[in-house]
């Protein structure tokens, strides 16, 4: 490392260089095994003489924080015992700053850890990344970061690139009916960042912004940061609620094809609804269509996008459940009203999305790879599902009411009995015996019903069973009247 040391006026030289590099190591800047500046560099550096720098590195070497070899260098030593965090003196700098971001970032809080894995885990969101075609992908991807492919590697067109946006639109054509060209396809990292760009160009401050209670909460954080009132708008089973919508809503936010994170699908009657309410009062309706590719059953519903001849819907999808979150690609399909409000936000935002993974995806799309993939992961989903719903019908009957949904990545149950703690609880102790699922009180912001959310993108097909008989070990320990009370499937 090019440790940066600095030398003022021109007293106690071999100390400043010293005190320095003693402080690099034991705050951690230096870590045990990392070379140091070699003297005779370091004196160049700093315009002092060679004689200056070895005197503080004895010292260092003297008092056991570096070591020397000979002919390769000096080392911070292996074991160096750190101090505690000094104590501040007065007329000292703080290390901690002053500066303090908006009241609206101390509210908003961490993103959630995937990092750590459950036994069987049936969290919600994750796509199975053992059955995605990582070799075919690493070769498009290869392909694309050659020499060749790259050119002169300068910004690129910030809607994305042309032969994904066709094909994206072509794709949803066919598989959604969502009416589109490649004009209105903007590339973007994700539904998440498709929702900030939406809102950039769509909402001032104290806008109100309807969302659904319960609902995805991250893509309601982009609308709280930037200022906008966001309002909790109820679902019941036939979707969102459109009588219940704020007069002064300016935008509305929707999951009508999966509704996140009960799982019902928007009845037609209430799409109708929906889109003649923003209809008459020229409110922008967002539809995110974030797992629609994955249906079991029931006659598909169109996308309000399709439906819509107003021009008031903004059709956000994602490649995060047909492909692997990690990618960070999705897209929004819009009025041609917002193109260039919307291309220019891409821009302000990050110019554009990485462009080699773009070009990656036109060919996996365009070869047909998506759709047989999808197709693949329909079948093992659709098995997921099944055994899912079975056992919701039988074994966990006598605890949960499942919300019927023929889509997606998870299904969802409310509690019979039992309120928000004792679901905590059952999360709790599922935790403890591997299994590890989502209390639905996680997910709402608002008092409601409890209940579960299970997901089954992650877990595999063979470990659901098992998983779900160690669930129901925990409902019955927690929940009263379960077990020999007649079952209700
Ligand atoms: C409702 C909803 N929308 C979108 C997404 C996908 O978001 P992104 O494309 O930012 O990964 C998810 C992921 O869980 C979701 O639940």
């Amino acid at each position: 490392v090019d440790l940066h040391v600095r030398i003022d006026g021109r007293r106690d030289l071999s100390g400043q260089i010293y005190r320095q590099i003693r402080a690099a190591i034991l705050d951690g800047r230096l870590r045990p095994g990392e070379a140091i500046p070699p003297s005779r560099e370091l004196a160049v550096r700093l315009e002092v003489s060679r004689n200056t720098v070895s005197v503080a590195y004895d010292r260092l070497n003297a008092e056991g924080f570096v070591s020397g070899v000979v002919g390769a260098g000096t080392f911070v030593s292996g074991r160096i015992h750190r101090e505690p965090a000094a104590v501040r003196r007065p007329g000292e700098r703080s290390t901690d700053g002053r500066l303090r971001p908006r009241p609206v970032w101390d509210a908003i809080p961490e993103a959630p850890d995937f990092t750590a894995s459950a036994e069987f885990d049936f969290r919600l969101g994750l796509p199975d990344a053992r059955l995605f075609p990582h070799e075919t992908w690493r070769r498009l991807v290869a392909r694309e970061l050659r020499t060749a492919a790259i050119g002169p590697g300068k910004y690129a067109e910030p809607a994305g690139h042309g032969g994904l946006r066709t094909a994206i639109a072509r794709h949803i054509g066919v598989s959604r009916a969502v009416a589109a060209t490649q004009d209105d396809v903007l590339i973007t990292n994700g539904t998440q960042q498709a929702i900030d760009i939406i809102g950039r160009v769509l909402v001032e401050p104290g806008d109100c912004v309807a969302v659904e209670e319960p609902g995805y909460r991250p893509t309601r954080r982009v609308f709280e940061s930037l200022g906008a009132r966001v309002v909790g708008v109820p679902v019941d089973e036939e979707g969102l609620v459109v009588a219940a919508l704020p007069d002064d809503a300016r935008m509305v936010y929707v999951t009508p094809s999966h509704q996140f994170p009960l799982g019902m699908s928007m009845s037609m009657q209430r799409r109708m609804g929906l889109l003649a309410w923003a209809d008459q009062r020229g409110v922008v309706v967002v539809e995110d269509d974030y797992d629609s590719e994955f249906r079991y059953g029931g006659r598909p519903v169109e996308p309000l996008q399709s439906l819509d001849r107003d021009g008031l819907v903004v059709y956000v999808g994602s490649f995060s459940k047909v492909m692997l979150p990690i990618l960070r690609l999705g897209f929004l399909v819009a009025p041609a009203s917002l193109h260039r409000a919307l291309r220019v936000a891409k821009y302000v935002t990050d110019w554009h999305t990485t462009l080699p993974l773009q070009a990656a995806l036109a060919r996996f799309i365009e070869d047909g790879m998506l759709a047989r993939h999808i197709r693949r992961m329909r079948q093992e989903y659709f098995l997921r599902h099944s055994r899912i719903t079975a056992a919701l019908a039988g074994d966990l009957a006598d605890w949960l009411e499942p919300i019927p949904s023929a889509a997606g990545l998870h299904m969802a149950a409310f509690a019979r009995t039992g309120n928000a703690d004792d679901m905590r609880e059952v999360v709790r102790r599922a935790g403890a015996v591997g299994v590890g699922l989502h209390d639905l009180a996680m997910i709402r912001l608002a008092e409601g019903r409890s209940g579960l959310a299970i997901g089954y993108g992650a877990i595999a097909t063979e470990r659901i069973d098992e998983g779900l008989r160690r669930l129901r070990g925990c409902l019955a320990a927690v929940l009263p009247g379960g077990e020999g009370s007649p079952r209700r499937a």
